[in-house]
């Protein structure tokens, strides 16, 4: 593994009975880049998040990150070698409002600094602003400040989507997995979300995979695309390299996508 290599999968597959959701895949992401995994539905983008998650195990094949074997890694445990996720479908504490959101995702001591701190006997005032100040910090990446006692289930669905980003930040992963995080967003949503992943990657120095269908958000921020169909990988390279290779336009106009 190079030195810059932040996470590699060596032929992995995972099978679901007969079938394979993913087949013998190979790719190395670098550290401090934005790639993306792209595929027409049911491709194996999702499992391959899974896989990373350690929510599934391989049937085959090694996921390294940072040089470490993690398959036999459990979620938890991989959360805590610093990689974040977001789903497809968004998963907030939808009760509790966009700061407590973020101070939940934040590390373990400054979260039991925060709660202790709501008690007569805790560690006081004090350390609930220092706390608060990082998460405001967190949350200045989405403009989300602005929102920050509200409800999550109360935001604009545009702004879920950003809240769940800022909490993957939050845990202080430096590998970020973002499954479609423009599904269902405007084109002017779309644009503020590629800034915001701009940010996160130029200001922040961390780590994007992304899963997204928005072509135009793919093309305008990868650094390098891995192209997954049935499975398999049937491409990778630059923006400029994917869009103009016959076998990833012939998968898609195959599909009507
Ligand atoms: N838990 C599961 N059990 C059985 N089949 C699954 C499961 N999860 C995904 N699959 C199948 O694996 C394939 C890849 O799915 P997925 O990774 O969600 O695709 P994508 O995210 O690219 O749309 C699909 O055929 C899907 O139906
Ligand atoms: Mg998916």
């Amino acid at each position: 593994m190079s030195d810059n290599t932040i996470l590699e999968l060596q032929n992995v597959s995972l099978a679901f009975g007969g079938l394979k959701a993913v087949s013998e895949i190979d790719f190395k992401m670098q550290k401090g880049e934005i790639l993306s995994l792209i595929g027409p539905n049911g491709a194996g983008k999702t499992s391959t998040f899974n896989l990373i998650t350690g929510v599934y195990k391989p049937t085959e094949g090694k996921i390294l990150y940072k040089e470490k074997v993690l398959n036999k890694y459990k979620p938890h445990q991989i959360t805590n070698l610093g990689i974040a996720r977001t789903f497809q479908n968004i998963r907030l504490f939808k009760q509790l409002t966009v700061l407590e959101n973020i101070i939940l995702a934040m590390n373990h001591t400054r979260k039991i600094n925060f709660f202790a701190s709501l008690l007569p006997f805790g560690p006081g005032k004090k350390e609930l602003e220092k706390v608060t100040e990082q998460a405001v910090k967190y949350l200045e990446y989405a403009d989300l400040v602005e929102f920050k006692d509200i409800r999550a289930e109360n935001l604009p669905y545009g702004k879920q989507r950003e809240l769940e980003i800022c909490r993957a930040i939050a845990t202080g992963a430096d590998l970020l997995l973002l499954d479609e995080p423009a599904a269902g967003l405007n084109p002017s949503e779309t644009t503020q979300l590629m800034d915001i992943i701009k940010r996160i990657k130029t200001e922040l120095k961390k780590s994007i995979f992304l899963i997204e269908h928005d072509m135009k958000l793919v093309m305008g921020i990868s650094d390098r695309i891995v192209v997954l169909d049935y499975g398999e990988k049937i491409a990778e390279g630059t923006p400029e390299e994917i869009r103009n290779n016959p076998v990833v336009i012939k998968a898609y106009l195959g599909k009507g996508e």
